[in-house]
Parts: C-alpha cells; structure tokens; sequence
C-alpha cells in the first residue's frame, strides 16, 4: 500500500500519440521532418495518425477515466501552440484547453511536459540548443502555456530525457534531427538546454499559483547483485559518475547537479576543460531555482558485483534472461528501489517515477482479446520494489508509460508498450489484460 496521496496515472507524448500533424495550422516538427526520410525509422512509419488522439481525445479520457488513474502525463506540442513567426496559434492551443477541461470534468489532474523531443523545425534551422535564443523562445513558449491553461493546470515537467535529445539527437543521431554535435557543442547545448528549463521554471513560479515544477531524466541505476555496504557505496558513486560517452541513460549527474545542487560535478570542470561552454553565476542561478519533485523515468537497470580487489564489476545478463521486446529493456524490477534511493541521498527531494513500463510482443488473440501476462509480471515486479522503497524516501506517484501503443520513436509502430492496444489497421482500441490489472492495483491503492 502507498499513501493516501500517492498519485497513480499514465504517461504518453504528443508526437507519439496525437497524429493530424497539419491540422489546425500546426507548424513543422523536427520529428515531422526526420520521418520524411523513411530509413530514419524501422518500419517506415511515422507520426501522422498513430492513435489519433487529435481528434480522439474525448475517448482517450473516457479510458483513463475508466482506469481510475488520478493524474495523467501528456505532452504539448511546441508546434501547435506557436506558428512559424513564434506568435501564439490559438487553434492548437485550444485543443490543450479542451483536453485539460475533459480531464478535470473526469477528476485526473493533467501533468504537462512542456518539452517531450518536438522542436519546432524553423528553430532547429536556427541552431536548435546551439542557438543562445533558444532561451528566450523557451521562454516565451511557456509564457503562452502557461497562460492559456491558466487554472487549469499546476504541474508541469518542463524537459523529459534531456539525455535523449542530446545522445540519440546528437550522438547516436537515431533520433531527430540527427545532427552530430562534437563534444564542446555538447556540452554547450546542454547548458542551453539547462537553462530553457530555468527559465520554464521561472515563467511558470509567476504564471501558475500553486504549481509544482520537475524535469524528467531518464536513468538505468547499479543494482548491488547482493547485500553490501562497500557494493553499495560504490554503485551510488557510479550512477552519479559523470563520463565522456554522454551516454543514453546515464549522466545522471551532469543534467541533475546543476538543477538540485546549483553546479556542475567537479570533475565536470577538469575532464571538460577543453570543451567547455561559458558558464556564468547567474546561469546557475536560473538553473537551480528550487523545484518540487525529482522525477525519474527508469525500465531498467544493471547488476553489479564486487572483484577479489573491490573493484565494482558489471554483471552480463545471461542468455534467455526476462527482457522486453526492444534491446535495452531488461527486466530488474530492483533499479525501482535502488534508483530512487540513490537520487533521494543525493537531491533530497520527493520522488515521482514519470515513466516506467514494458514493451511487449502484443497481438490480438483468437478470442478477440490481447492478452499481455508478462507486463502484468513486470508491472508487479516494480511496483513491488517501488512500495518496499517508499518506506524509506519519500515516493509521490507512478506514472506508466505508456497509457498506448504509440510511435516508438526510430522504432516507429513496431514497439508497443501500452496499458491499450491499437490497431493501426482501424484505429481500435483495445484495453489490454494489464490495463485491468493496473486498475485493480490503483483501485486497491497498491500490490
Ligand atoms: C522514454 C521516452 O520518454 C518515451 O518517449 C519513450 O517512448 C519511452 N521511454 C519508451 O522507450
């Protein structure tokens, strides 16, 4: 059981569900533009129907009111809420105003990424988070939402997986735009990057009475393989171990240092000193004001031992070991109790999970149903893990991702992770069987 006030909801992002991306003069994303090249995803596909939430809002809420969910985490596009000369497009922006009010007519409080990977196109031809202006669009970008879901909105996460845009946008380049940054644009970027989230925050402090602010990394914590306090130790030192490879879902600490402890690591300062962006006092400033809750989207993790000499050693998975549908998504229920754990030692803050979930071979079966028993395992398996936690930090709310199947990215429709299944043949929607687990968990307020 969690307590009485533990949020329990569903996470999604506009580009991954909403579809109809000329409506309304909705102007051009990067994601909209990346998928034109169709070698860019893995089956071809891209954003502009997926679930069709656009247009299918109203049933959307009908299923998480249905769920019992207490809040649900979406996403706003960028490109829907300015036009191309970064005035506000009232259109689109209404369709967010028409979204939150079916939602609080429904009692599910609407958390808001302001930031899930869209950027306007027109401003990566800019220079995207090379561009110093950045900031200032950022800024205004928040003014406008901020203002337009004025009392209907509080909480708001103003950047998800900054690891994400920077490592698969500018790295790997497997995701939009996939323009390769070397590494003192890196580290440039993801100062300006850092500061787009300040000065959300900023906007948002005046703008919203009551609010509540986050930021949403990604990370795959070090599970101790056994029960030690040297093992341990040493696994927390390297979750916050800041390396060169700006690697996917590490560099935990470069991104959340400067936000809860007002600078970056030392050695960010040494190891970089080659590379590095011009960082001023007032910088950090705008960067650290204080926010509400660390919150944290974590699907896996990696097991680690102790050698003859002490030195910390990463356990391989072995072979037919649980692992989800996609490469990465190994199942280690414990990175949801170590993960926050270790983010609560370090930021002190209270914990929200912004996403967890499993991807899964799912298929409609004879009987007409999609039956999903191991997401129902590993949803368990987590929650588990995140309950035995909670005795210990404070844990807020669980948010799964994914509410559907969506467009997974460069894995286009190919991966389904969600609570309901959709066929992209006719659009239908089908709860699956660990949509009415997840109901009973909420229902029961926990395992
Ligand atoms: C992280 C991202 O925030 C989300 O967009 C993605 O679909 C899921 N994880 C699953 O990969």
């Amino acid at each position: 059981m969690f307590d009485k006030d533990f949020i329990f909801g569903a996470a999604t992002a506009a580009y991954q569900i909403e579809g109809s991306i000329d409506a309304d003069f909705k102007c051009e994303s990067i994601w909209d533009r990346f998928t034109k090249k169709k070698e860019n995803i893995i089956d071809g596909s891209d954003g502009s129907v997926v679930c069709d939430s656009y247009r299918k809002y109203k049933d959307d809420v009908a299923i998480l009111h249905d769920l019992g969910v207490d809040a649900y985490r979406f996403s706003i596009a960028w490109t829907r809420v300015i036009n191309e000369h970064n005035e506000p497009n009232l259109n689109g922006i209404n369709y967010y105003v028409n979204l939150c009010k079916e939602l609080i007519n429904n009692n599910i409080r609407p958390i808001v990424t302001l930031y899930h990977w869209d950027m306007p196109q027109f401003l990566d031809d800019l220079g995207g988070f090379l561009n110093d202006d950045i900031v200032n669009y950022f800024e205004k970008y928040t003014d406008i939402v901020t203002k337009s879901l004025n009392g209907l909105v509080k909480d708001y996460i103003t950047i998800n997986e900054p690891q994400c845009i920077m490592f698969m946008g500018h790295d790997a380049c497997m995701f939009a735009p996939g323009t390769k940054y070397n590494d003192k644009e890196m580290l440039k970027a993801i100062h300006n990057l850092l500061k787009c989230h300040g000065v959300a925050t900023k906007v948002i402090r005046k703008n919203v009475p009551n609010s509540t602010v986050g930021f949403a990394p990604c990370s795959r914590p070090l599970v101790p393989s056994y029960n030690d306090k040297l093992l341990e130790e040493k696994c927390y030192d390297k979750y916050f171990t800041l390396d060169r490879s700006f690697e996917y879902s590490n560099s935990v600490s470069i991104y959340s240092d400067p936000i809860f402890l007002g600078d970056y690591p030392k050695n960010y300062y040494t190891d970089f000193k080659d590379v590095l962006p011009e960082i001023t006092k007032e910088d950090l400033e705008l960067i650290s004001q204080p926010i509400d809750y660390i919150y944290q989207n974590i699907y896996s993790g990696n097991y680690y031992s102790l050698d003859k000499n002490s030195n910390l050693v990463k356990n391989d998975f072995y072979a037919g070991y649980p692992t989800g549908n996609i490469d990465w998504l190994q199942v280690v229920p414990q990175a949801l109790y170590y993960g926050p754990k270790y983010l609560y030692q370090r930021y002190k803050k209270p914990i929200i999970i912004s996403e967890n979930g499993f991807c899964n071979v799912d298929f409609i079966s004879l009987d007409g149903k999609v039956h999903d028993p191991q997401r129902i395992d590993y949803v368990n398996r987590y929650l588990a893990e995140l309950e035995k936690i909670s005795k210990e930090v404070p844990i807020k709310g669980y948010l799964y991702w994914s509410l559907f199947d969506n467009f997974e990215w460069n894995s286009g429709l190919s991966k389904r992770f969600g609570l309901v299944y959709i066929d992209y043949s006719n659009g239908n929607r089908i709860k699956k069987d660990s949509f009415y687990e997840y109901k009973k968990i909420i229902k029961n307020r926990g395992l």
